[in-house]
């Protein structure tokens, strides 16, 4: 069944709406994806599964959430005539792999996972990390291979979990034959968004994000909150440019390359007040963020409109995966009714 068609697929765990830092770290990419002739299919998908893995007290949660991260795609672009969004849970498929996978990959193995291994430090989980929440690189296997995909955009940090794909399609087609093609992760070029605190990562967790979906005044307040130089005190004071985010932000979203290399250099030599640069950023976020408000607003009002996207989306995503659960069936010889 070795499938020669390129399938795109990539996913979002819907813990909240998403931020500035998925923009320029995926968003971006699957949007000018979209015209790329050299996809046979692309597919999004939202890992609610996932989610619960860490958040299985709060499904409730969970089911607003998946709400948000659809509005916020399709406000940013990605279109359904082009994109399939689907949600993983309604996707059987997914599930079966999943079992099936599982019997290839050992517990040590998704141990020394370094996602793994990240997330568990950063969660607390300890000795008590739910079962679910270990394999989730096999699950994760299980949303990619579902597809057939064969190209998946990810940040950097999820590129050993695309290693753990790889490497159950290695055991799979060692052990039932050639099924699966290698998976190729395409890793963002764009460096990772700072926080609005200057701390490494943007992240709904730490506080410190710029959601797509925050409206002018509170884009605004968390701008003028942004952190800049603390040395930079007086207007005059020659200041830093590098760790400042204020200018990792025009460098990722101001389009006047020239303009910020000028303030960057007046900056340095001292003389530029923080709120010039904050005001100018401000500007610029607005006109980034103002269509996707627009768009948003549309499907906001139609919530049938959005329930209609996702219900036609995970059916097709369902019909479509169930051909490959099939496959996988009879190369593994369980297909027996
Ligand atoms: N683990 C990914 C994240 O946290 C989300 C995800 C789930 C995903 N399934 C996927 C990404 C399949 C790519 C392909 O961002």
């Amino acid at each position: 069944m070795k499938q020669e068609q390129n399938i795109l697929l990539t996913g979002d765990r819907p813990t909240g709406k998403l931020h500035l830092g998925h923009l320029v770290g995926s968003l971006q990419e699957r949007v000018t994806i979209q015209d790329d002739p050299s996809y046979d299919r692309r597919f999004v998908l939202v890992a609610d599964i996932q989610a619960l893995a860490s958040h299985a007290g709060d499904p409730q949660a969970i089911k607003e959430n998946v709400r948000d991260v659809v509005l916020d795609y399709l406000s940013v672009g990605i279109d359904p005539a082009k994109t399939t969004i689907c949600v993983q849970s309604a996707i059987p498929a997914i599930a079966e792999l999943a079992i099936y996978f599982m019997n290839l990959v050992s517990v040590a193995q998704l141990q020394h996972n370094p996602t793994i291994k990240t997330e568990m430090k950063d969660k607390g989980f300890g000795a008590s990390v739910p079962l679910g929440f270990l394999a989730h690189p096999v699950h994760q296997a299980a949303d990619i291979l579902a597809f057939g995909a064969t190209r998946v955009p990810v940040g950097s940090d999820q590129e050993p979990l695309i290693e753990q794909a790889n490497d159950i399609v290695k055991k799979f087609n060692a052990l039932y034959g050639e099924t699966f093609s290698p998976i190729k992760a395409i890793i963002s070029k764009t460096p990772r968004l700072v926080g609005i605190d200057g701390t490494a990562k943007m992240s709904k967790s730490l506080g410190n994000a710029i959601f797509l979906s925050d409206p002018s005044k509170v884009v605004e307040e968390k701008v003028m909150a942004m952190y800049t130089d603390p040395a930079h005190i007086q207007v005059s004071d020659p200041g830093t440019v590098e760790g400042n985010a204020v200018f990792s932000y025009l460098d990722a979203f101001d389009p006047d390359k020239e303009g910020v290399a000028e303030l960057k250099e007046q900056y340095r030599k001292g003389g530029l007040g923080d709120v010039v640069i904050k005001k100018r950023l401000i500007g610029v976020l607005e006109t980034l963020l103002t269509p996707f408000r627009e768009k948003r607003a549309v499907y906001e009002k139609d919530a049938d409109l959005v329930e209609t996207i996702l219900r036609e989306g995970t059916a097709e995503a369902c019909s479509y995966t169930e051909e490959i659960a099939k496959k996988v069936r009879n190369m593994m010889g369980i297909s027996y009714l």
